[in-house]
């Protein structure tokens, strides 16, 4: 089985992105084989400045890294280092119909707000096909948002099959656990879009004055305080043993805690719980050689099946073939 997923490089990696999708896909590293990439291609859409985009994909591939990602058993690149992935885009251009990408709700929304559109954001999700189907991949683990663009793939795999035989595998969509969606320090949905996130490897001192700043209400610190309701709660029971949870609901039941004490307990989880990760992200960060050598040798493998893949497809449709 190939699981095969891509994260965007617009911005640095919070909260919600760790425990809503990258703690999954490491997890799947161990027993599938599994290739992530960093969609710089797809970041093209919104970065519009060229180091943001070149200092934002090296602090994804570092910050996942440092997160467990294992090289040896997961292949990590980049997007933009398999051409062939542009190559089968524009084959696949040619079967999808204009209305199926109508439909697909960014280039849709921007359309209602009245916005221009250009056509990178419109064929997106053709590129992102290209992504899925160029390496077989059977499994693409993703959050809810994206469960669309993973039946466009489908649509768009089924359609080149029809026309021209058996090329493309069908992917299916491996929706992330997302029922307790992670909130950022306002209590709505933590997203970079909000400018409400908690980086993942802030420094102590700015992680802590965000973590002080989890808005609260105005319950008095003597009376009792539902951790239910709660987003300091919420936050902590991401890093906490059932035990610690336990404990500090009771804290909050008993009265006679404020918000400020529930905050540093979170700070501290939240320091232990990445200490490792954040001193594998120093060393990594003081060697950039070893960083290329990763990203190089995981598009060497990449790309070996998206040349065979790609070939397939050529073939298939009557353009000449290429020697692999
Ligand atoms: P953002 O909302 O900050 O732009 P992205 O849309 O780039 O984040 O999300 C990348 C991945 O992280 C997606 O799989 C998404 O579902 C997951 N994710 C982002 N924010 C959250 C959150 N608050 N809770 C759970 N998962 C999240
Ligand atoms: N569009 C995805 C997102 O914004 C990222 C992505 C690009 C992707 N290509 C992909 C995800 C292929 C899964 C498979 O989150």
């Amino acid at each position: 089985m190939r699981v095969l997923s891509g994260i965007q490089p617009t911005g640095r990696f919070h909260w919600g992105n760790y425990f809503g999708a990258i703690r999954q896909y490491i997890a799947l590293q161990d027993n599938e084989q599994a290739f992530y990439f960093i969609a710089d291609l797809h970041a093209l859409t919104t970065i519009r400045d060229a180091e943001v985009l070149r200092q934002n994909t090296l602090d994804a591939a570092l910050d996942l890294l440092a997160l467990g990602l294992d090289p040896q058993r997961a292949a990590l690149f980049r997007q933009s280092d398999i051409p062939e992935v542009t190559e089968l885009t524009w084959l696949l251009m040619t079967v999808t119909q204009m209305s199926l990408l109508e439909k697909c709700h960014a280039y849709k929304d921007k359309k209602a707000k009245g916005l221009p559109a250009d056509a990178g954001l419109f064929t997106y999700p053709v590129l992102m096909a290209a992504d899925i189907l160029i390496y077989d991949s059977d499994i693409v683990p993703v959050g809810v948002d994206q469960v669309q663009h993973i039946e466009v793939a489908r649509d768009i795999a089924g359609r080149f099959n029809s026309l021209y035989g058996e090329v493309f595998v069908l992917p299916e969509a491996r929706t992330l656990d997302e029922t307790a969606k992670v909130p950022g320090v306002d209590g709505e949905k933590m997203s970079k879009s909000y400018d409400n996130t908690i980086g993942i490897f802030e420094p102590e001192k700015k992680l802590r004055k965000r973590i002080m700043s989890i808005k609260t209400d105005s319950t008095p610190v003597e009376a009792p305080k539902n951790p239910e309701t709660c987003s300091i709660f919420a936050l902590y029971k991401l890093f906490a043993t059932p035990e610690q949870q336990a404990a500090l609901a009771e804290r909050y039941r008993a009265g006679g805690m404020g918000y400020g004490e529930a905050k540093q307990a979170l700070f501290e989880a939240a320091m232990e719980h990445f200490h490792e990760a954040r001193e594998r992200r120093e060393k990594l960060a003081a060697d950039p050689d070893t960083l290329r050598d990763i990203l190089r040798s995981g598009a060497q493998r990449a790309r070996t099946k998206a040349r065979e893949v790609l070939e397939r497809a050529r073939e298939a449709c009557g353009l000449p073939a290429r020697p692999l």
